[in-house]
């Protein structure tokens, strides 16, 4: 596909509006992100109507802004990737139709873009030592699975959550702690004033020999510590300190034996959570002293943004043609698996 160079890249699946340009040789030209992360603080999480609505206001101002930045105009483009789903319908909506009447007006593909394979890909947009095959950690506030990638597309589900993602339960239990949404980054930097060993939490399913997570008990765990104890500072970032510390072991855990179970010796680690420093650490701690490599998105592109969506579309286009379709159909809920173009 040699003349599927140039990508504008949208992502609008929850509160943040992300747009890009992708340049397939030359690489990223300009990405912008807005966060709607202030407006829908006062509500306490996110509201998806008023999302939708802020996604309508921002988007084209940010094409504009990318466009400039990138030094082309819109014309220039070869395709337009937006991010199809999983997500909030109304605010994958508003993504959807922008993506695909601006491509239909100049003439070029539309290109309905997974959000996990977005956070999947994404550490390949800045570490071009990375190569397939290699074990991905996603942990967003939606979800929490681990993958067997073998190359793009071919994504194989090793274990999930059964209920909470690894996300919610750093939100759930910042909101026990009386914190800001998004709570995951409140509780990260309250942790930091907490002291080890004061409280101890549950690792649930750390040892159920399988790579499923649970996490909804936790979150019940901090409930009863939050209930039984004065929520004086310390106390809360005692709480804080414990909380990270399980959500992490449990993770570390988890993809450790994944990559035992696979005989693979690459970790990718994706989506919202990967930002989290202490998890850094104990992956980078288990990586030099199990011989394994793990790799991060740089921080900008952990949380959502328009670049991996530009970029997944890239790598896609480089393994099989995609026509341009303007109908568009938003997948709230969409299983990664079904992706699988090998097959
Ligand atoms: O991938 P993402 O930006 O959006 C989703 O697709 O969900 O992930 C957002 C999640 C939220 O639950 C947020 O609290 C969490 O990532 N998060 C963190 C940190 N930064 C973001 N959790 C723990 N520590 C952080 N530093
Ligand atoms: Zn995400």
């Amino acid at each position: 596909m040699a003349t599927m160079k140039l990508i504008l890249g949208i992502e609008s699946s929850c509160d943040e509006t992300g747009v890009a340009i992708y340049h397939a040789e030359r690489g990223l030209l300009a990405h912008a992100l807005h966060t709607q992360v202030a407006m829908h603080n006062e509500y306490g999480g996110v509201v998806p109507e008023l999302a939708s609505r802020d996604h309508i206001r921002r988007m084209l101002p940010l094409i504009r802004l990318v466009a400039d930045e990138a030094g082309c105009c819109l014309q220039d483009l070869n395709a337009i990737a937006y991010t199809q789903g999983p997500g909030l319908s109304g605010a994958l909506l508003v993504g959807a139709s922008i993506a695909c009447s601006l491509a239909y007006s100049l003439n070029i593909p539309a290109i309905g873009i997974h959000h996990l394979e977005g956070h999947l890909l994404s550490p390949l947009l800045s570490d071009s030592t990375l190569k397939f095959p290699f074990i991905a950690l996603l942990v967003s506030g939606g979800h929490t699975q681990l993958m067997r990638v073998d190359g793009v597309g071919k994504y194989t589900l090793l274990g999930e959550t059964l209920d909470d993602a690894a996300g919610e339960a750093f939100d759930k239990s910042a909101k026990l702690l009386g914190l800001c949404y998004p709570g995951g980054p409140e509780l990260a930097k309250l942790a930091n004033q907490g002291r080890p060993g004061r409280f101890h939490l549950p690792r649930p399913m750390q040892h159920s020999g399988n790579l499923d997570f649970s996490f909804s008990g936790l979150k019940t765990a901090v409930l009863t510590l939050t209930r039984q104890h004065t929520l004086d500072e310390q106390t809360r970032a005692d709480i804080a300190y414990a909380t990270q510390e399980a959500i992490v072991e449990v993770l570390t855990t988890k993809s450790l034996a994944a990559l035992k179970q696979t005989g693979l010796s690459q970790l990718v680690i994706a989506g919202g959570v990967g930002a989290n420093q202490h998890l850094r650490a104990q992956l980078n701690e288990a990586a030099s002293k199990s011989g394994f490599r793990v790799f991060y998105p740089d921080l900008e592109f952990c949380t959502d943004n328009g670049a991996m969506i530009a970029f997944a579309a890239v790598l896609r286009l480089q393994e099989q043609e995609m026509e341009g379709d303007y109908r568009f159909n938003v997948r709230p809920r969409w299983d990664l698996q079904q992706l699988n173009y090998s097959e």
